[in-house]
């Protein structure tokens, strides 16, 4: 297999496995001919003479040729002892202190396994409120918040990844105002990503700027009033000064939910993408567009061929993961078998269009992606039906908003993931975004600095007698290369980064692969460091228009400790 250097790095750090003295005891081909032989073993649940070696075969070339990847705790844990296979959880917090540390438990078990979990905090009684078996106050949300924060804190030492938690609040509950500021100051809430769930009669009211009603979940009785426009622009305002909280349409989630018979969604999980009812998890894994391209003359095509037998291969083996996975809880193992969700998405996006020579903000590239998730997402539920000709439909289909069209293996099988790791593996862009810089300094050593460029950016440099050692010193102080005169016009507008693209691109990119999505699409919206409130305040506005399920903004510079660094990395 041809890896790069920090894939090997990755690699070796997390996913191999290790003797006690922390040796490395394989290869990553034994890694993918462990996770292939692990989720080839489902076949025969369903057809005793299934040729497990075949399918086997088939998993391993579609991971080796890196044409497709399973979320992290695939890797890792497939044919381990934890043997927890999905990145996505989403667990109930219930308003009574056993329901509240039975998720803080909960959530635990899952961070030491490598998932993320999402929590609505919207059923905690508000802060002030009366206990009655004690006759003390209530903490409210936010205060238990930080609990689960201070638990996560401890499970990181131990885990195989640090752990990530999405807070949800409905913005009708009345501590609203507390969390949307709850974490202005950085310092306490680390290890949550929060996220205002809007309704739309909330909406409509910010839109008119007329006033909508708090509600005690409690006691389901009205607590007070507030002006919807003022909070949508206390929500503005905290995401452009640090970038949260997030938004997400949770009524339009709920319109979209198949399975409304089975509850409410609630909350997503860590980064958005994935909403999911209580106890519910779900697997995700990523086609590398990169790879679904053929040459033809000169110029290269989108390989429709090789993409639709990748999404048949994915599908099989996504659902596959289902039945062999290690559940962390019964409740969870029961949930996650009624509806069977897979999340299929992609990866390398942003270097497809560069082979493609279409620019990432422009007309063409979101007509491409339009056509492209409509492909996938229509690919993959013809995959899924055929599934359930052999192992039948998902166990609620006859309860789903599917139940009157031909039976679905998988009550949803599309989730535009982030991929922040698996792509680093494949060597491509990460999920939809478009490229972060063009080439930057990583430190190493002490005070050493190497330049590393972009792979696609180095080849047509190169191609084109134009690659200097001074050119890609100049590219990686800058970041972007749209004012660097000596590279040539065409290059410039093809290698556009994420800095260089208007914002309204960003989210009409979002809204495009939303489209075709079942679940939701990861994505950042980045805005330079002089950006206004007025202009983060118009793109909430226009992903709502758009039909986005929700929005996660950036403004460069914004937060302190930065992790990403156009210039500099560690
Ligand atoms: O690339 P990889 O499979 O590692 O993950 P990703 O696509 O960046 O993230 C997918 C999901 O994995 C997130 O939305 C989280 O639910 C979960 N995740 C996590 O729990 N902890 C992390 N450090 C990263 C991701």
């Amino acid at each position: 297999m041809k890896l790069s250097e920090n894939a090997l790095k990755v690699l070796q750090k997390r996913y191999l496995a290790k003797d006690e003295k922390g040796n490395l005891i394989e290869t990553p081909e034994d890694m993918f001919k462990r996770v292939a032989k692990t989720v080839a073993l489902a076949d025969k649940f369903y057809d005793e003479d299934a040729n497990i070696e075949e399918t086997e075969k088939k998993f391993y070339d579609l991971m080796t040729s890196l044409r497709f990847l399973p979320n992290s705790p695939t890797l890792m844990n497939a044919g381990r002892p934890l043997g927890q296979l999905s990145a996505c959880f989403v667990l109930p917090v219930e308003d009574s202190m056993e329901g509240i540390f039975d998720a803080i438990k909960n959530a635990a078990l899952i961070h030491k396994s490598g998932g993320g979990t999402g929590f609505s905090f919207s059923r905690l009684r508000p802060k002030g409120s009366t206990v009655r078996t004690t006759g003390g106050v209530a903490s409210g949300p936010v205060s238990f918040m930080k609990v689960f924060n201070a638990a996560t804190e401890a499970v990181k030492q131990g885990g195989t990844r640090r752990g990530a938690n999405m807070a949800i609040l409905r913005v009708d509950h009345p501590d609203i105002l507390e969390f949307i500021k709850c974490k202005q100051d950085n310092k306490e809430i680390t290890n949550f990503n929060i996220s205002v769930a809007l309704t739309e009669k909330f909406m409509e009211a910010a839109i008119k700027g007329e006033d909508y009603e708090l509600i005690d979940p409690h006691t389901k009785k009205v607590k007070g009033k507030l002006n919807a426009k003022e909070v949508f622009e206390l929500i503005v305002k905290m995401a452009w000064t640090n970038g949260e909280p997030g938004i997400v349409f949770i009524d339009r989630i709920n319109e979209k939910n198949p399975t409304p018979n089975l509850g409410d969604i609630e909350s997503t999980n860590p980064c958005g993408e994935q909403p999911l009812l209580p106890y519910e998890s779900c697997n995700l894994g990523s086609i590398n567009l990169a790879k679904m391209i053929k040459k033809v003359g000169e110029k290269y095509e989108i390989d429709y061929e090789l993409l639709e037998k990748t999404i048949y291969d994915a599908v099989h083996f996504l659902d596959n993961v289902i039945d062999v996975n290690v559940y962390p809880l019964p409740q969870i193992e029961r949930m996650t078998k009624k509806t069977r969700k897979i999340g299929l998405g992609v990866m390398g996006f942003a270097d497809m269009l560069i082979l493609l020579g279409i620019p990432y903000d422009s007309e063409e590239a979101v007509n491409l992606a339009d056509n492209l998730m409509k492909f996938i997402n229509e690919k993959s539920k013809e995959a899924s039906r055929a599934l359930a000709k052999k192992r039948g439909p998902f166990p609620e289909f006859y309860n789903s908003i599917y139940k009157d069209g031909e039976p679905l293996r998988n009550a949803t099988t599309t989730t535009i993931a982030p991929t922040g790791t698996i792509s680093i593996i494949a060597g491509v862009s990460s999920g939809i975004e478009p490229l972060f810089a063009v080439a930057f300094w990583r430190n190493v050593l002490d005070n050493e600095k190497l330049v590393e460029v972009n792979y696609l950016f180095e080849k047509i440099m190169k191609q084109r007698g134009l690659y200097s050692k001074e050119l890609m010193d100049k590219v990686a102080q800058k970041g972007t290369i749209q004012d660097i005169e000596e590279i040539p016009e065409d290059i410039r507008r093809i290698f556009v980064t994420a800095h260089d693209i208007s914002p309204i691109y960003h989210v009409r990119m979002q809204a495009a692969f939303q489209k075709w999505t079942d679940n939701a699409v990861s994505k950042t919206v980045n805005f330079k460091n002089d950006a206004t409130v007025e202009d983060v305040k118009a793109v909430y506005l226009l992903a709502y228009k758009l039909g986005c399920k929700g929005v996660t903004i950036y403004r460069d510079g914004s937060r302190e400790g930065q992790v990403i660094n156009v210039g500099v990395k560690d």
